[in-house]
């Protein structure tokens, strides 16, 4: 976070980290590799940096075009400089740190269910543990109503899931068959807020779509399974009318909070879409879990960082939800106008033919550029280097020959 000056020739992307190395190192790689890239007659220099945290002054200069954030969703000092860069130096965020912490899981349901959306059935119920504050007790005692758990559960119907209202790598959720579970699960939710949900069951397919920018990949999930094996390569498996409506679904909701960066998931049931979880903003990318897709995220990671920072695409903080609600809201529209009017005002808000004309001009080369390097020695080192950190030294051969033969199969789809 150190400060010094923005030259007016290079773009600098910052990337703001955890624990992963994987695709940072395919990021920093790919742009090094791109080259300065040509837009409107001037040539930009990319360069990206990895960001480390410090103590800032809240007036000093920033010097990043860009910042890509996997870090500040549980990290709160530079989630707080994130917003300072924002409000102060109008830098370009991948996700907006402000819409994130207001507006988690639940906030996304009711969006959701305002915008017309298929949510099943929800019902947030109060803590099961004091909260630790002063004013609880005389509060609770004077003005939170007796409630029977069963009755709400009753009325919610089994089966159900229970599940904190702000969500995340599945942090207390349980899926909840009979009074028995239904109790002993409220007893350990504590301090937890907790939403009880309809189970959406039986489903054909468990949709897990990543958005970026823009662009989206509809994948094909399978929870019950090990990260390494829950997406599943297929392809068309879902009937076209679904598709759509997770493809307006997932920019809807990015546009409607200013997320640039976040996967959805939706059970569908024929074309039926039922959405459980919309608000995974600066999701896990990680190669050995997205395996055959990743090709496909990073190009899309570089490309829409690139078009931000050259185009210096400016942040906003502010959301235009009357927008949204006043197409929710015109009775003369059916539901397919209603998400044809979605599509439109989410392509607006991320000028989405600008960004594909950068992309087949300015971006050209770069498709070719990420396919001979997935089929490269230098990208096989990164994935030996990626499954040596990630799985047990027993379990490497088979790990690496797994992740081998879906980008192989990759590689050779593109042909
Ligand atoms: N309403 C539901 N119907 C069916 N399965 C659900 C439902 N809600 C959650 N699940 C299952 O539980 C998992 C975790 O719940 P989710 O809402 O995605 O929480 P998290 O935010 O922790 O990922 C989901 O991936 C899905 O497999
Ligand atoms: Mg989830």
């Amino acid at each position: 976070m150190s400060p010094s000056r923005r030259d007016d020739t290079t773009r600098l992307i910052g990337l703001l980290l955890g624990t992963e190395d994987d695709w940072p190192a395919a990021f920093e790689h790919l742009l090094t590799t791109l080259g300065p890239v040509q837009h409107r007659g001037v040539s930009h220099r990319m360069a990206s940096e990895r960001i480390t945290i410090e103590p800032f002054d809240l007036r000093d200069p920033v010097r990043h075009d860009v910042v890509i954030d996997r870090l500040a969703w549980w990290y709160y000092h530079p989630r707080e400089w994130l917003k300072k860069a924002a409000l102060v130096d109008d830098v370009y965020l991948l996700n907006n740190p402000f819409t994130f912490q207001a507006m988690e899981k639940h906030s996304a349901y009711c969006a959701m269910i305002r915008l017309g959306f298929d949510i099943p059935d929800t019902v947030l119920v109060p803590y099961k543990n004091p909260v630790d504050h002063e004013k609880w007790a005389y509060t609770a005692e004077t003005y939170n109503l007796p409630f029977q758990l069963d009755e709400v559960a009753e009325r919610v119907g089994y089966p159900l899931y229970m599940k904190p209202f702000d969500g995340g790598a599945w942090r207390g959720v349980s899926r909840i068959d009979d009074v028995d579970t239904l109790h002993r699960a409220y007893d350990q939710s504590g301090q937890m807020l907790m939403h009880l949900q309809a189970a959406v069951s039986p489903y054909d397919s468990f949709a897990r779509s990543l958005t970026i920018g823009p662009e989206t990949k509809i994948m094909k999930f399978r929870p019950e399974l090990p990260m390494h094996d829950r997406y599943e390569v297929a392809h068309s498996f879902l009937q076209p009318e679904a598709g759509m409506e997770i493809l307006t679904l997932s920019r809807t909701i990015n546009a409607f909070f200013r997320w640039e960066f976040n996967s959805c998931e939706a059970l569908v049931t024929g074309t039926r879409v039922r959405p459980i979880d919309y608000a995974n903003a600066c999701p896990d990318i990680a190669i050995t879990s997205l395996h055959y897709y990743f090709p496909w995220a990073i190009t899309q990671l570089i490309s829409w960082s690139v078009f931000c920072a050259v185009t210096r695409r400016r942040p906003r903080v502010d959301t235009s939800s009357r927008d949204w609600f006043a197409i929710a809201d015109d009775p003369d529209l059916t539901w397919n106008e209603k998400l044809g009017n979605y599509a439109v005002l989410a392509d607006q808000y991320f000028q989405a033919d600008e960004y594909r004309e950068f992309c087949s001009t300015s971006l050209a080369t770069l498709p070719d550029l990420v396919r001979d390097w997935v089929a490269s020695a230098d990208f096989d080192d990164l994935l030996v280097r990626t499954v040596q950190v990630t799985y047990p030294p027993e379990e490497h051969e088979r790990f690496l020959a797994h992740f081998r033969g879906l980008l192989g199969l990759w590689v050779t789809d593109q042909a």
